[in-house]
């Protein structure tokens, strides 16, 4: 099957999931309006000052993060190829007052069309759950390089390959993701929301509807670290660091990880210290 007809069955999987995850959020549009943020102090420690910057927000999902960089002072386009998720960005961001453009793309199409209509942004971000929708790294990667201004900033917080080697009981059964090789999930995207209880509602857990079962399949890509940070080098971006952290922000991985204040989710206590998530920040030479 065509990489692009994965990408098309990942689009209805995450239209099924948004309304499902959404309904756990709570009064984020009131959060939001009142200041609060949905953002991570790792994220924000390798976005740095914001002030009067365009940002590009890719794989925003329902934009809770995309308005929370808003009211740090960025001017921020958000990009999700899931049309739910960007109804649901839209909604939000009328209900909160604070204003950001929500655009329906693939992000492979959105870069090249971005890049072709001169389309130039200071800062690209991107966050927790990102890299293994893409079945391309070079070509996503040349692509961000490519609406960069000179100078610009690409950062990237996700979760780490080495969470994927364990199994539900911490077993190390898994290999290190490795060449983007694909993975069939039948039952598509989860309700990790709901899963997580309360790590990814800053404004607050509400319950939600029960049981949620996704009618679309989805496909994931597997990848390592060392993959990521090639594409990104070899697009021409300078590293300028790339952290490892040994816990999760917001998503319970695993079953039994430990919350942690911040809303950090660790390893049970007998599972030894392994990164669970990583930052990078890349500059545009
Ligand atoms: C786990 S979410 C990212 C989490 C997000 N940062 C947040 O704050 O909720 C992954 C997002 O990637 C989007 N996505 C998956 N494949 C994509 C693609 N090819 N192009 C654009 N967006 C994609 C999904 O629709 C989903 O909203």
């Amino acid at each position: 099957m065509e990489r692009r007809e994965l990408r098309e069955q990942n689009r209805l999987s995450w239209n099924g999931a948004v309304r499902a995850h959404d309904s756990h959020r709570g009064d984020l549009a009131g959060y939001l309006r009142a200041g609060g943020s949905t953002l991570f102090s790792e994220e924000l420690e390798l976005l740095g000052d914001l002030e009067g910057k365009t940002l590009a927000h890719l794989q925003c999902n329902s934009g809770g993060d995309s308005l929370s960089l808003v009211l740090r002072g960025a001017a921020v386009t958000g990009v999700d190829i899931s049309e739910e998720a960007v109804s649901s960005a839209r909604r939000l961001s009328a209900e909160a007052g604070i204003s950001a453009g929500f655009e329906r793309a693939d992000v492979y199409d959105w870069l090249e069309e971005a890049a072709r209509r001169g389309r130039r942004f200071d800062a690209v971000f991107s966050s927790y759950g990102i890299v293994c929708w893409l079945p391309d790294l070079e070509a996503w990667a040349r692509g961000i390089a490519a609406v960069l201004k000179s100078g610009g900033r690409f950062v990237l917080v996700d979760f780490h390959p080495a969470a994927d080697m364990f199994d539900e009981r911490w077993a190390r059964t898994h290999a290190y993701p490795s060449g983007g090789e694909p993975l069939l999930l039948e039952e598509g995207v989860g309700d990790y929301v709901a899963g997580s209880g309360g790590g990814l509602t800053p404004a607050g857990f509400m319950e939600g509807p029960r049981g949620f079962d996704n009618p679309h399949r989805c496909h994931l890509f597997r990848w390592g670290l060392g993959e990521v940070v090639t594409a990104l080098a070899a697009a021409g971006l300078r590293i300028v660091a790339l952290k490892e952290y040994p816990y999760a922000n917001g998503e319970r991985l695993l079953p039994g990880m430990r919350e942690l204040p911040g809303r950090r989710m660790a390893p049970p206590k007998n599972v030894s210290a392994v990164p669970l998530m990583y930052g990078i920040a890349a500059q545009k030479i």
